[in-house]
């Protein structure tokens, strides 16, 4: 068993582990990656503080994210192809954020249905929706996700049409993986992760082979969402899909201040600043510089919450300081995933939660929610001054 001391030692593993196809899908961002690299480099440009003499008995991570309890404000991402990079990955990764009290999200392109993790989980979930063209499959989905008892319904509004991730189209990126002599020559160096496909019937994506028609190529997220995904979303859409869940919504994909004061009008339980991961505009801003300007837009009439970038618990502390309520962890928990399973998800959630409770303590503080902008030491310019 080698020892786990950080996120970037399962991201090896990970690497090591999993088919080419699957680990460049996880670790890619759109065209020249611009965006993708800044939301991790930025988070190292602001400071921690370190106060000393006082008492860091007693401490606790633990918060709400919507008015849900959780052991620290870390949330699982919404993350298409999970269970390509392991077996049955989605059951697995929810089952480890059950374990350690945090929020799982399954994507609307996870190769495991809402149903089966219903079935394998008892906590509610929450689940990622991906707006369609056709109503009434959009409608199917919701009903599932409602009789699944999810907890929320988190609605991505930054990928009606995918930003280009070179390494997709040169690896032939499908579920299940087409094969060919250079995808054998690849499987076949990855045993382990054959053996446990081999093992499972979830090869497909799950929550849309059988439920949608008129798809030329059911195994390509590039098919599906060029031909399935609404590009006439707007907030009159966005409004109808929340009136038809009747439950919590999370917004996810807000990275400007207007957009975000939108969906605070539309009415949300949370707005998610994100930029996918860096994953669809290249060249927006890092997350974590957008932050600011969108906590001053909404004034505290939403929560707001914040993925892309975080890879360690440190990041989670500056970005909750900040002000947001809550976090997304994707590759972070991906990298546990591909590494070692369910063990890894947990490996990766308990590395994180130590991160986050030392850095905190050293800060001098004994509770996350009561860490502030006041812990930070944030450069002047730091979410950028541009023109109109
Ligand atoms: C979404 O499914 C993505 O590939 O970013």
């Amino acid at each position: 068993m080698p020892v786990i001391t950080c996120i970037d030692d399962l991201k090896r593993l990970h690497k090591r582990r999993t088919p080419k196809m699957f680990y460049d899908y996880c670790e890619s961002g759109s065209w020249t990656e611009q965006t993708f690299r800044e939301n991790t480099t930025d988070f190292q440009k602001i400071r921690l503080k370190q106060r000393v003499a006082v008492d860091m008995s007693d401490r606790s991570l633990e918060t709400e994210m919507i008015g849900q309890k959780v052991a620290m404000p870390v949330a699982l991402a919404p993350v298409g192809l999970t269970g390509m990079q392991h077996a049955d990955g989605e059951i697995l990764a929810a089952q480890a954020a059950e374990k350690f009290g945090v929020p799982f999200t399954l994507s609307t392109m996870s190769i495991c249905s809402i149903e089966d993790v219903a079935e394998n989980t008892s906590a509610p979930f929450w689940f990622q929706l991906y707006t369609m063209k056709d109503d009434d499959y959009l409608r199917r989905l919701i009903e599932r996700a409602k009789a699944a008892k999810c907890s929320a319904l988190v609605i991505t509004l930054d990928l009606q049409i995918l930003g280009q991730r070179h390494m997709d189209l040169k690896n032939g990126l499908s579920a299940p993986p087409k094969l060919t002599p250079k995808s054998m020559a690849d499987l076949a160096t990855r045993w382990s992760w054959g053996l446990k496909m081999l093992q499972t019937k979830r090869r497909g994506f799950g929550n849309i082979v059988g439920h949608v028609d008129g798809i030329t190529d059911p195994s390509s997220l590039m098919s599906w969402t060029s031909e399935q995904f609404d590009p006439r979303l707007d907030w009159k859409k966005i409004e109808q899909i929340k009136e038809m869940w009747g439950g919590k919504v999370i917004l996810k994909g807000i990275l400007d201040p207007e957009d975000a004061k939108m969906a605070a009008k539309v009415g949300c339980d949370a707005i998610l600043v994100s930029n996918h991961g860096g994953r669809q505009q290249d060249g927006a801003l890092s997350s974590i510089r957008a932050l600011d300007p969108i906590l001053q837009a909404v004034g505290g009439e939403v929560e707001v919450h914040l993925d892309s970038g975080i890879r360690s618990g440190q990041d989670v502390l500056k970005a909750v300081s900040m002000g947001a309520t809550g976090t997304f962890i994707g590759r972070a928990f991906v990298h546990g995933l591909g590494a070692m399973g369910r063990e890894g998800v947990e490996k990766a959630l308990e590395v994180i939660a130590k991160e986050m409770d030392i850095s905190m303590a050293l800060c001098g503080k004994r509770k996350i929610t009561d860490m502030s902008r006041d812990d930070l030491l944030i450069p002047e310019d730091f979410s950028g001054r541009w023109t109109a």
